[in-house]
């Protein structure tokens, strides 16, 4: 019999371990392998970072998107969607209001449209680095050509959001039409890190026809592509979608994949997904408790929150508000952790 201590102490010595390790793991996740790996995940988390957690303001500036992800509520084909987009007036209405919440991160997120083409988006982003020079700009706009991308980070963007989904090519099919392709993902991943962008890549946990053989996969190609940021929460079903009847991943899964993630790379930058509060009570608590050091409370325009439905019942309002950040920071205090204003850049990152 494998002793599945043995391999999380490997872990916890190598930052590494081998697909197959890795699916043992997973499959062999324990309530006692939980708490010795978030203990782990906290002490590597504590010697980088400390006990700050970070917070970043997420607008959602469009929910029109030409893809078509199965899982996805803003998918194209998703006729019940009222869609929307903000103007760059509208977005640094957003800053403002955020930097004087005290946020230092702005995140630009959206569905692929060609409204936000280069000029318009580098545009917005030398607006913003102009008027907050002392705030990091994370864009999260999807796949674009490489130029496209180095255009954003010459106008000043520090970060790029664009998670990889799936790295197993069948599972990745099974998510997505056939016209997104794995690889151009996977390329654009490639060429993010190529021009300088902090980036970060991250799947769903429980997505439909999900195995723990993808997600050791998964975790293999992170711990190989070493990503700055990395975002993993939990899949919940959206009912405008075909994956409506699926049920929604496990979250006590989804944070010992933060722990094992933390202990993989030490210094990246873990947010406590909204998926993952909304999924359960106390879930984003849980995140943090389990070495995720990253909080992306939503800083869009009150009237288009639940417009950008990723997924049932998104969480919206409470500590998930960017208005509320108090609420946030004695949630945090709570348990022992400690919200800070500040870009909040990755640890080895030179500037
Ligand atoms: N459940 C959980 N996460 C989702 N995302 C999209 N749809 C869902 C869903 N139904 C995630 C994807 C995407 C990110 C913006 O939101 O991983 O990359």
């Amino acid at each position: 019999m494998i002793d599945l201590m043995k391999l999380a102490e490997k872990l916890v010595n190598e930052h590494s371990l081998t697909t197959e390790e890795y699916r043992i793991l997973i499959d062999g996740m324990t309530p006692e392998l939980q708490a010795y790996l978030r203990l782990e995940a906290d002490k590597v988390r504590r010697r980088v970072y400390g006990n700050k957690v970070f917070v970043r303001g997420l607008i959602e500036v469009s929910n029109i998107c030409k893809n078509d992800c199965y899982y996805c509520g803003i998918r194209r084909s998703n006729d019940m969607c009222s869609r929307y987009r903000l103007s760059g007036n509208d977005i640094l209405d957003c800053c403002e209001q955020g930097f004087e919440a005290g946020f230092r991160t702005f995140v630009l997120q959206g569905g692929e449209n060609a409204f936000f083409c280069d000029d318009v988006i580098c545009g917005i982003i030398k607006k913003i680095k102009s008027k907050y020079p002392e705030c990091a700009v994370t864009i999260s706009l999807g796949e674009r050509p490489f130029q496209s991308y180095k255009k954003m980070f010459d106008a000043g963007a520090d970060r790029y959001l664009l998670r990889h989904e799936a790295v197993n090519g069948d599972l990745y099919a099974r998510l997505h039409p056939p016209r997104q392709k794995l690889e151009n993902r996977l390329d654009c991943l490639n060429d993010l890190k190529k021009i300088g962008f902090q980036t970060g890549c991250g799947f769903m946990v429980g997505a439909p026809f999900q195995t723990s053989t993808h997600i050791a996969e998964d975790l293999k190609f992170i711990e190989n592509f070493k990503p700055e940021m990395c975002g993993i929460g939990p899949f919940i079903p959206h009912k405008n979608t075909e994956f409506r009847d699926f049920s929604k991943g496990d979250t006590n899964l989804t944070c010992f994949l933060l722990s094992i993630v933390r202990i993989i790379l030490p210094s990246v930058l873990l947010p406590a997904t909204t998926a993952l509060g909304t999924a359960c009570d106390g879930g984003r608590e849980q995140g943090i408790l389990s070495g995720a050091n990253v909080v992306m409370p939503n800083l869009s325009p009150l009237g288009v929150r639940e417009k950008y439905e990723l997924y049932d019942n998104k969480l919206t309002t409470g500590s998930e508000s960017a208005g509320n950040l108090n609420e946030l920071k004695t949630q945090m205090e709570n348990i022992g952790y400690k919200v800070v204003c500040e870009r909040g850049d990755f640890a080895d990152f030179k500037i």
